[in-house]
């Protein structure tokens, strides 16, 4: 039987560690807050994306870390401000690569 199959996937680093619980760079700049946000923020803005934490993405000096999928871009330092800004540039089909980690 098909699953519906979002257009996009985000993934927010929360650090989470083989025994489940957050602990890291990511969860410790409020990363669980920002999943929170974005599950709202796609919701309000009726995007066709579905919201994922996942473990740590190995680049955590640049948390808290997003990557967007299938474009597979990856944008560090993220806040709630920023996270307007990259969701503003996807609907917008703006580019994205000045909010993007080099
Ligand atoms: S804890 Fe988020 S990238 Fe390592």
């Amino acid at each position: 039987m098909p699953i519906a199959k979002p257009e996009m996937h985000f993934f927010i680093c929360n650090s989470y560690r083989v025994s489940g619980q957050a602990q890291g760079a990511c969860n410790s700049k409020e990363a669980g807050d920002l999943l929170a946000y974005l599950e709202t923020e796609i919701l309000d803005r009726g995007m066709d994306a579905q919201v994922s934490g996942c473990g740590c993405l190995k680049v955590c000096t640049e948390g808290p870390v997003m990557v967007v999928y299938p474009e597979g871009k990856w944008f560090g330092q993220v806040d709630e401000e920023k996270m307007d800004a990259i969701l503003d540039a996807i609907e917008d089909d703006e580019d994205t690569s000045e909010l993007e980690i080099a």
